[in-house]
């Protein structure tokens, strides 16, 4: 797959690249820099972006910028609020990561706790798929929800003592309520309320672990504002256990709007025009790494 996800980058950059420039109206001209990311992610497509985004630089002769993409999701929280008070706790959760950072200084971030195994966002996924939800898992579990009582099947929250996370235990909870532990047996058909009430349970037991351990985060760090980032960051009930948290209330609280959640490339241009601002540069040597820096 690894293989595949190289390969599909490569078909798809220089007609992206063309259409951003379309939908901004500027020329190769215009640009004052290029801002890329190079790490983490899988090195085959890492590389096709930064191999792109070098040939821009040398051929317009523009500054070049590698960014950090857990970095820049939790920048997002600055290109929603500009003049946000540090110090910011952030939790990003998407569908590969995990984590909560305390931010002292703008595109400094400090990794505070991660998930030692799934991501939350992976594990709606999973969730989705064995109720037979569909993919992307997060949206199809948040819309089954609306209907279900988060109530109704009672999952593990998991450690209270770290800010470390972990959401295999929870997975396997739901399994074994789907078809029993041990031996394989095929999933049973349930009927549209119960994918409700197991979306509505499942889904309340990954977010108060979030938010319980943000507001743990919020609390250590003295954070003036808490933001939240990541794909999972859309949803709705998340951004309501959050609001309604006494610790987090009483904090500033940035919800970026969904778009800037989500994977996008605005996040890594913010980030990158405020690093050419403070005078940073990389060289044409730049390098790709399968693990952030943070
Ligand atoms: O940040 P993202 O777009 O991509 C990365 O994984 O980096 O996050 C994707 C994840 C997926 O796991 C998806 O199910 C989840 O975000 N997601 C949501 C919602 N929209 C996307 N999870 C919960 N509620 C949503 N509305
Ligand atoms: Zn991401």
């Amino acid at each position: 797959m690894p293989e595949v996800a190289g390969r599909s980058h490569l078909e798809r950059i220089v007609p992206l690249y063309r259409l951003a420039l379309e939908e901004a109206a500027v020329t190769p001209a215009d640009l004052a820099a290029v801002a890329v990311t190079n790490r983490p992610g899988l090195v085959g497509c890492l590389l096709v972006g930064v191999s792109v985004a070098k040939t821009l630089a040398l051929v317009q002769g523009i500054p070049l910028l590698g960014i950090d993409h857990l970095q820049a999701h939790v920048d997002a929280a600055f290109l929603a609020a500009p003049e946000l008070r540090l110090p910011l706790v952030s939790l990003v959760a998407s569908g590969g990561h995990t984590g909560l950072y305390r931010v002292d200084e703008r595109a400094r971030a400090y990794r505070m706790g991660r998930t030692l195994d799934d991501a939350a966002g992976e594990a709606l996924d999973k969730a989705a798929a064995m109720l037979g939800l569909g993919y992307p898992g997060g949206p199809a579990i948040e819309e089954a929800a609306r209907n279900g009582d988060a109530r109704a099947a009672d999952f593990p929250r998991g450690r209270r003592d770290s800010l470390d996370f972990s959401f295999s235990g929870l997975k396997t909870s739901l399994l074994y309520r789907l078809r029993g532990p041990g031996v394989v047996r095929p999933m049973p058909e349930l009927s549209d309320d119960e994918k409700a009430d197991l979306a509505a349970s499942f889904q309340e037991a990954v977010f108060e672990t979030l938010v319980r351990k943000l507001s743990r985060a919020a609390e250590d760090a003295n954070a003036r504002t808490v933001a939240i980032g990541g794909g999972v960051a859309r949803n709705a009930r998340l951004r309501q256990l959050v609001a309604e948290d006494a610790v987090l209330a009483a904090r500033d609280l940035v919800f970026p709007p969904p778009a800037l959640c989500s994977d996008n490339a605005a996040m890594i241009a913010g980030l990158g025009g405020y690093e050419l601002q403070r005078g940073r540069r990389d060289s044409l040597d730049l390098e790709v790494f399968a693990r952030s820096a943070t």
